[in-house]
């Protein structure tokens, strides 16, 4: 038994040497692992137990033919190739001027697309294949939404909230008896924000934006602002809010949420993301919560209220 313990320590040792991280074990020494391991719980030592004969097989669990060590050949080392991370850009260059050229809100729209798509630095920043977010929707529109930034469905399709977030504002904006294409929808960022993936591999995974990410980004918000003129911006969210507000404005979003403040001129109501919502567990009073925000949020722009409306999510 002794001399078993000490091949198999010193196979385990060379093994190692030769950079083996894995090994297979056999069922014998399984076994005999066992009971140096309960040795030890009885309150005896692990030479103690070498030195006692090997119990009768009829106590020990049946078990499998033992494979002796010599017999043992080690699986080849497998090499796994670290992977190259990309750094994800820290600087970024001072925010743009844009200004938009005179005509109708269309026509205007239309250049800032192009602005937009064409910022350098929007571009350096997007993967290959993917695309800047402006928002989307009416220009005609008296609410505006405004989230975080886009994720992995919005760059690649170019709009914002198309991803199952997306799905669930559009359930909210229904519920408040508009449609999707009666309102307008931004994000505070236009590009999604990198993590570090592995070179050639797809981004797995959200981060919210960094401040100066947030920053170089807001005057394409306020050109959108600018050129739809809502009556009420919407923010979904700390990110949204922070944008809006300033970072130093609230330490948690229920400080600042379902509260009236100003923006551009604009009246904004504060609201969770819908992707909190979504986000286990999944809880009527949060919706309820955001609910009472929306129904504020009609109030001011002046749409129409049934009793059907108000009492959503009462009675649940
Ligand atoms: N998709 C967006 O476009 N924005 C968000 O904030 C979340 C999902």
């Amino acid at each position: 038994m002794r001399n078993a313990l000490h091949a198999l320590t010193d196979e385990l040792r060379r093994l190692k040497t030769a950079g083996v991280k894995t090994v297979a074990v056999s069922d014998e020494s399984v076994a005999a692992l066992r009971r140096i391991v309960q040795a030890r719980a009885r309150g005896g030592s692990a030479a103690a137990l070498l030195d006692t004969p090997e119990p009768a097989a009829s106590v020990l669990e049946p078990r499998a033919a033992a494979v002796p060590l010599k017999a043992y050949e080690p699986p080849a080392p497998v090499y796994t190739p670290k992977p190259v991370l990309k750094p994800v850009a820290k600087q970024l260059p001072p925010p743009p001027t844009v200004s938009l050229p005179p005509g109708d809100k269309q026509t205007r729209w239309n250049v800032l697309l192009e602005l937009v798509r064409n910022d350098a630095t929007c571009k350096a920043h997007v993967r290959p294949g993917k695309k800047v977010v402006l928002g989307a929707g009416s220009v005609e529109a008296k609410i505006m939404f405004v989230g975080e930034a886009p994720g992995a469905e919005e760059e690649i399709q170019g709009e914002p909230f198309v991803g199952p977030a997306g799905e669930l504002l559009t359930k909210m904006i229904q519920a408040m008896g508009l449609k999707r294409t009666e309102i307008y929808i931004a994000n505070i960022m236009n590009w999604r924000p990198e993590m570090p993936t592995p070179a050639g591999e797809a981004q797995i995974g959200n981060r919210p934006p960094t401040e100066s990410e947030l920053r170089y980004c807001l005057p394409y918000l306020r050109a959108q602002i600018d050129v739809v003129n809502p009556d009420v911006i919407v923010a979904l969210g700390a990110t949204a809010a922070h944008g809006l507000l300033g970072f130093a404005a609230f330490k948690t979003l229920g400080d600042v949420r379902g509260r009236w403040y100003e923006f551009g001129g604009k009246s904004l109501m504060i609201t969770y993301h819908p992707s909190y919502l979504l986000r286990p567990p999944i809880d009527n009073r949060k919706k309820r919560l955001v609910w009472e925000d929306l129904l504020k949020v009609m109030e001011r722009a002046a749409l129409p209220i049934a009793d059907k409306q108000r009492s959503y999510f009462l009675d649940k």
